[in-house]
């Protein structure tokens, strides 16, 4: 399957926030069919889609060389085909196991979290062996050499990491809660470990590491913003039914709600329309039934605006002083209607959830949406700077339509400002650690304390368990 080149693609994974924004050149030949003789290896690998950080864009299937950009500098993935000189072929089971649930290679090197180790610690034995079955015996080995990661002193410590996992990652394996349902149960495990949705929708602390106090509750991933998907019925997603939702994961898409955009589009289009309806059930399930997490919205997401004609459109479409109805008159009201009502193929800018605040609107209008559901194309151009094949629009254009569209069809609160699109086009709001990392000697006195601090926690915990 090939897409077009997509110049201002986004991908934007959180990869344990160590990496906030993946900015791919070119739209990778990604989204892997399943048809029912797939074996359940390959089903795991695509519900846990390691096809995307393990393919370069236009390379082949899992060879590696992904580069996704972190507020360290970039890391990129590696080759996992079964390849003997340069991927994974004499790895045996027990270090197979040991690189995907605890990020510790075949050599002894700790991987940085940009794997997403941190949630599949939670895969099942039986799991990880139908996983390793399919890399050693279903995949293409590919000769392709890894590409060398260097991130700058002090992050090319890679023993930090030691530090780093004695105090954030947990080796607890999943164990089913008997308190909960067979199907509580098996969202619980496609969630937080198998498809790893924690790793966007989780916030991150200052280092970085999931905040266990918010589960779900949102986080920035750059440019974008995974929502909170809490059982809340403001904040999160407690008023959706469990229909919708399992709409929302199979398509990237509910009527009158919200659709699926950015990293969101690349989880629908690679790993989730590809899971059983059962499973997709169960993440609902599982969702409805998460501790509802408040995190300040007054209204739910989904519940902003109307359908609104601007006058000055009635006057017959004369320049006005609004200069945000001016480019949504130009760019946007063709396919979305002036009444911002859309039609069967575009959809409604009211009551959707794009549009109750402002990121995810201006990184939609920078980036664009793209998607490929059922092998249709579901497409809305990019219009920011990189924007190939359309009417490109500066930074004050941009901040000015999505003013327009927030004041007329979603929460008038959001306001945009020209520096606000740059900010987003330029991967968002820089991480802590990023800042920190302009101060490189108490980045340094950081990273002692973490090597410190996590000694401490590995000299705890042993004596706790002698
Ligand atoms: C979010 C992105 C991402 C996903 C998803 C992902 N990986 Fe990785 N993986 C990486 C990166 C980045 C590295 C290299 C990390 C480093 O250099 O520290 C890596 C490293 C590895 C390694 C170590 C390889 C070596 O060369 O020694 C293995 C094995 C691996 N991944 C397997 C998997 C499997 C299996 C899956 C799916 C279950 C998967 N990965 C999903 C990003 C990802
Ligand atoms: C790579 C990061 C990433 C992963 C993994 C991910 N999401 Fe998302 N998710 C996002 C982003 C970003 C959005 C916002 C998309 C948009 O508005 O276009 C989103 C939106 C959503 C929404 C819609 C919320 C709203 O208010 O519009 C739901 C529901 C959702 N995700 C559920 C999940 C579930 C369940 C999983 C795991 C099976 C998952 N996501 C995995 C990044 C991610
Ligand atoms: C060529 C038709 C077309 C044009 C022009 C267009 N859009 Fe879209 N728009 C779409 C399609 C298609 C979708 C995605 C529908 C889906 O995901 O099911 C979309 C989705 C959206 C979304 C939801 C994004 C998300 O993350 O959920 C917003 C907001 C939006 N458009 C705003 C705009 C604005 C503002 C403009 C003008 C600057 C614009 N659109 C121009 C076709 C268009």
């Amino acid at each position: 399957m090939s897409r077009r080149i997509d110049k201002g693609k986004c991908k934007g994974y959180a990869f344990a926030g160590w990496v906030t924004l993946l900015i791919a050149t070119a739209g990778a030949a990604h989204g892997e069919g399943l048809d029912s003789t797939a074996s359940v290896g390959k089903r795991l690998a695509v519900a846990a889609d390691c096809v995307a950080c393990h393919t370069a864009p236009g390379g082949e299937a899992f060879a590696g060389g992904y580069p996704l950009s972190s507020p360290m500098g970039t890391i990129y993935s590696t080759n996992i085909t079964p390849s003997k000189t340069a991927g994974i072929g004499n790895y045996t089971s027990e270090q197979f196991a040991r690189a995907v649930r605890d990020g510790v290679a075949a050599d002894g090197t700790r991987l940085y979290p940009a794997m997403p180790y941190t949630s599949y610690s939670k895969m099942t034995d039986s799991d990880i062996a139908a996983l390793y079955d399919y890399f050693m015996h279903e995949v293409t080995p590919v000769d392709t050499p890894n590409q060398k990661t260097a991130l700058d002193f002090p992050f090319n410590i890679r023993a930090s990491m030691i530090g780093w996992n004695a105090l954030f990652h947990s080796k607890t394996r999943f164990t089913p809660d008997p308190a909960k349902s067979a199907e509580v149960n098996r969202g619980d495990y496609l969630v937080n470990g198998l498809a790893h949705c924690d790793t966007c929708h989780t916030p991150r602390n200052v280092l970085m590491a999931a905040d266990s106090a918010k589960p779900l509750a949102g986080g920035s991933l750059g440019s974008w913003y995974a929502p909170n998907i809490t059982s809340d019925k403001v904040s999160g997603i407690g008023a959706w039914s469990s229909d919708e939702i399992v709409a929302y994961l199979r398509t990237g898409h509910v009527e009158g709600k919200a659709q699926a955009a950015g990293p969101m589009a690349e989880a629908v289009e690679n790993s989730l329309q590809h899971l059983s309806d059962v499973d997709l059930k169960a993440i609902a399930a599982y969702l409805l039934q998460t501790t509802p997490i408040k995190t300040g919205e007054s209204k739910a997401r989904h519940e902003y605006g109307q359908a609104s004609v601007d006058e000055l459109t009635l006057r017959g479409g004369k320049p006005g002083d609004n200069p945000g109805w001016h480019v949504f008159s130009g760019t946007c009201a063709n396919c979305h209607q002036p009444n911002g009502q859309g039609t069967r193929e575009y959809p409604s800018l009211f009551h959707n959830t794009a549009t109750s605040r402002s990121d995810n609107l201006i990184a939609a209008i920078v980036y664009g949406v793209h998607r490929e559901v059922d092998g249709v194309a579901i497409d809305m151009p990019g219009f920011g700077p990189d924007a190939l094949f359309t009417d490109r629009l500066n930074d004050q254009q941009i901040a000015d339509v999505s003013n327009y569209v927030l004041s007329r069809y979603g929460n008038a609160d959001a306001v945009v400002t020209a520096a606000d699109v740059a900010q987003v086009r330029n991967g968002g709001p820089q991480a802590p650690l990023a800042v920190m990392a302009k101060f490189t000697i108490p980045v340094i006195i950081l990273v002692c304390l973490l090597i410190g601090l996590g000694a401490w926690a590995l000299i705890a915990r042993r004596r706790k368990e002698a």
